[in-house]
C-alpha cells in the first residue's frame, strides 16, 4: 500500500482521509469507571486531537457518585496528567492544553442511579438541552460502560425514557455495549433478545476491543489488497494456523471477575475469535459491514462445538516473570485458595469449509505467560519433494507467514535458503516488515476508531447478534465439561512459561507451538 491510499478505520473500508464525524452527544454510563477513565476518555482526547470528534459535541458522564462538573473535570484532568508519567495505557509525554480544554468544556457530569427512572427522566431534559445549547442534533451514542449486569437494565430504562427513539434521517440513537456480552451460549441469546426488544440491530454496538487494534484491522487489507496471499491461503497451501493471544499480567485486580470469568470465556468467543475470522474469511463483496460482517459469520457457523479432547485448560503456579517472582494465581487477591478457574486455554478448531476442511486452527491463551505476544501463525505445506536428498540437508524447514499483533506490530515471512559455501545446507531466514518503521506511531489506546465508527454509523468492526451467539456456541460444549468436572491438576503451568504441557500434546502431530515471543 502507497501512503497515498488511505484506509479510513470501518474494519480497513478503502475511503478518503476521515473528516469530523457529525453532530452528536455522548453518554457514558460508568463515568467513574476504571474503563472511562483508562480508555474512553483518552480516546476522545486522541479523536479531538486528530481532529475527528464532531465540532458541535456534547459529553455527559452519569454515575452514582456524588460529583459536580467542576470535580468530574478535575479527576479526568489529574488522570490525564498521570499519563505523561507513564501510567495506563495511553503513553504519551504531554497533553495538548488546547485540545483537552476543549473536550473538558464539553463535558457534563450528572449523578444518578442506573436502576431510577428519575435518573433518565433529568437525562431526557439535560440531553434536549445539549440539543438546543450545543446543536448536537438529537443524535446520542450512549455508551455502557457498566457491569454486564447492568447492559439489560440501562437499555431498557434509556428505551422507557424515549430516549432510544430515532427519527428517519433526522436523528440517531445507539447504544455500545462492552464485553462481556453474556457468559454463556443462552445468556449470550438471552441478552440478544433483550435488546432487540427494545432497539434495532443497527442501533446496537457490541464491542470487541480487539478490533480496535490497528494490526487486527490490516488483515483484511493484507489478505484482500494484496494478488498473491488468495490464491495459497487454503487447504491446498496452509498445514495448520496458529493463533497466540498470550499475557504476562495475571488477574490483577480483577479476582473476583476472573472467578466467574475464566481463560476460555474472556478471552475466546471474543477476541481469539475475531482474530480467527479475519484470518478465515472468504473475501467480502463489499466493505458495507453487514457483507463483512456475514462472512465472518460464516466461519463461525462453520466451527462444530469443540470437542472435549480439542480442548486444554491450565492455570499458573508461582513463578518468574521478566526477573520478578510472582504468586500463583490461587494466591491473587478475590481468588478461592483451591479455585478450578482456568487462567490458559488452548483449543484445537476445525473449519468446515470448502477453503479450509482438514486444516486444524490452534488457538491458545493464557496470562502469567513468559511474555505478552499476539501473534497469528500460517503454517504453510512443505514442499512436495525435496530435490535436496542425497546432500546434507536434514530436513527441510517451514515456511510460516506471521500476522504480529502485539506488542511490535508486523509480518514476517520465513523461508529457505541456501547457507553460502559449497555444501548445499539450508538455512531458514525471515523477511520482515514492521509497522513502526514505515509509518509514524500514533497515539492510540484502541478505542478512538471504534467511537468514531459508531459516531459514523458504521458497524463493521462491532459484533452482531448472530456472530455474538455463534461463538458460545462453538465453546459450550467444553464450558459445560469443565464445569462439570474439576481439574485435578491445577495449578498445571508455572508462571513465565508457556503453559501446560498438554498443550504441547495437543499440538503434537502438528509440529508444536511457536516459541512463545519468537521473533518474527
Ligand atoms: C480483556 C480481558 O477483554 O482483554 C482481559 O478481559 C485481557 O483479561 C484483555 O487482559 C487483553 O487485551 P489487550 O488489548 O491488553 O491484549
Amino acid at each position: 500500500m502507497s501512503n497515498s491510499e488511505t484506509i479510513a478505520g470501518a474494519g480497513a473500508r478503502p475511503g478518503p482521509d476521515p473528516t469530523p464525524a457529525g453532530p452528536c452527544a455522548m453518554v457514558i454510563f460508568g463515568a467513574g469507571g476504571d474503563l472511562t477513565k483508562r480508555l474512553v476518555i483518552p480516546a476522545l482526547y486522541n479523536l479531538m486531537t486528530g481532529k475527528l470528534l464532531p465540532e458541535r459535541f456534547a459529553l455527559v458522564g452519569v454515575d452514582i457518585a456524588d460529583l459536580s462538573t467542576e470535580q468530574w473535570r478535575q479527576r479526568l484532568t489529574d488522570m490525564m496528567l498521570s499519563f505523561t508519567h507513564g501510567g495506563g495505557e495511553f503513553q504519551t509525554d504531554s497533553i495538548d492544553q488546547a485540545a483537552w480544554k476543549s473536550l473538558l468544556a464539553r463535558m457534563t457530569y450528572m449523578r444518578g442511579d442506573f436502576g431510577d427512572d428519575a435518573t433518565f427522566a433529568r437525562l431526557a431534559d439535560l440531553l434536549a438541552d445539549k440539543e438546543r445549547a450545543d446543536g448536537t442534533g438529537g443524535n446520542v451514542l450512549f455508551y455502557l460502560a457498566v457491569a454486564d449486569r447492568f447492559f439489560g437494565p440501562v437499555a431498557e430504562k434509556i428505551a422507557a425514557a424515549g430516549l432510544a427513539d430515532q427519527q428517519d434521517g433526522k436523528r440517531w440513537r445507539r447504544v455500545i455495549v462492552e464485553k462481556p456480552f453474556g457468559h454463556d451460549y443462552a445468556s449470550a441469546k438471552a441478552l440478544n433478545a433483550r435488546l432487540l426488544n427494545i432497539l434495532s440491530e443497527d442501533q446496537i454496538y457490541r464491542i470487541d476491543h480487539f478490533l480496535g487494534k490497528e494490526t487486527v484491522q490490516s488483515i483484511l487489507a493484507v489478505r484482500f489488497a494484496n494478488g498473491m496471499f488468495e490464491p495459497i491461503w487454503n487447504r491446498d497451501h496452509i498445514d495448520h494456523v496458529q493463533i497466540t493471544a498470550a499475557e504476562t499480567i495475571g488477574v490483577e485486580r480483577r479476582g473476583r471477575f476472573y472467578e466467574q470469568t475464566g481463560a476460555l470465556r474472556d478471552m475466546v468467543p471474543n477476541h481469539v475469535f475475531q482474530l480467527l475470522t479475519m484470518t478465515a474469511m472468504e473475501p467480502p463483496s463489499s466493505f458495507d459491514p453487514d457483507a463483512v460482517r456475514s462472512r465472518k459469520s460464516d466461519i463461525l457457523n462453520a466451527i462444530p462445538p469443540v470437542p472435549l479432547d480439542c480442548a486444554v485448560r491450565g492455570q499458573y503456579g508461582s513463578g518468574t516473570i521478566l526477573g520478578e517472582r510472582v504468586d500463583g494465581y490461587r494466591r491473587e487477591p478475590d481468588v478461592s485458595a483451591t479455585s478450578p478457574v482456568e487462567t490458559f486455554v488452548a483449543l484445537k478448531l476445525e473449519v468446515d469449509t470448502w477453503r479450509w476442511a482438514g486444516v486444524p486452527f490452534f488457538l491458545r491463551t493464557g496470562k502469567r505467560l513468559g511474555k505478552r505476544w499476539t501473534e497469528i501463525a500460517i503454517h504453510f505445506r512443505h514442499a512436495p519433494l525435496s530435490l535436496f536428498k542425497g546432500t546434507d540437508v536434514a530436513a527441510m524447514g517451514s515456511n510460516w507467514l506471521i500476522l504480529q499483533i502485539q506488542p511490535d506490530e508486523g509480518i514476517s515471512l520465513q523461508f529457505q535458503v541456501k547457507r553460502p559455501g559449497q555444501a548445499v545446507a539450508l538455512t531458514p531466514i525471515k523477511m520482515k516488515f514492521e509497522y513502526k518503521d514505515w509509518f509514524p506511531p500514533r497515539p492510540n489506546v484502541g478505542y478512538e476508531t471504534l467511537l468514531y465508527d459508531c459516531m459514523m454509523g458504521d458497524a463493521s468492526l462491532f459484533q452482531r447478534a448472530d456472530m455474538v451467539e455463534a461463538g458460545w456456541r462453538i465453546v459450550q460444549p467444553v464450558l459445560d465439561a469443565w464445569k462439570a468436572q474439576e481439574p485435578s491438576d491445577f495449578p498445571n503451568y508455572d508462571a513465565g512459561t508457556s503453559g501446560p504441557a498438554a498443550a504441547d500434546r495437543l499440538i503434537a502431530g502438528s509440529g508444536g507451538w511457536r516459541r512463545i515471543g519468537e521473533q518474527a
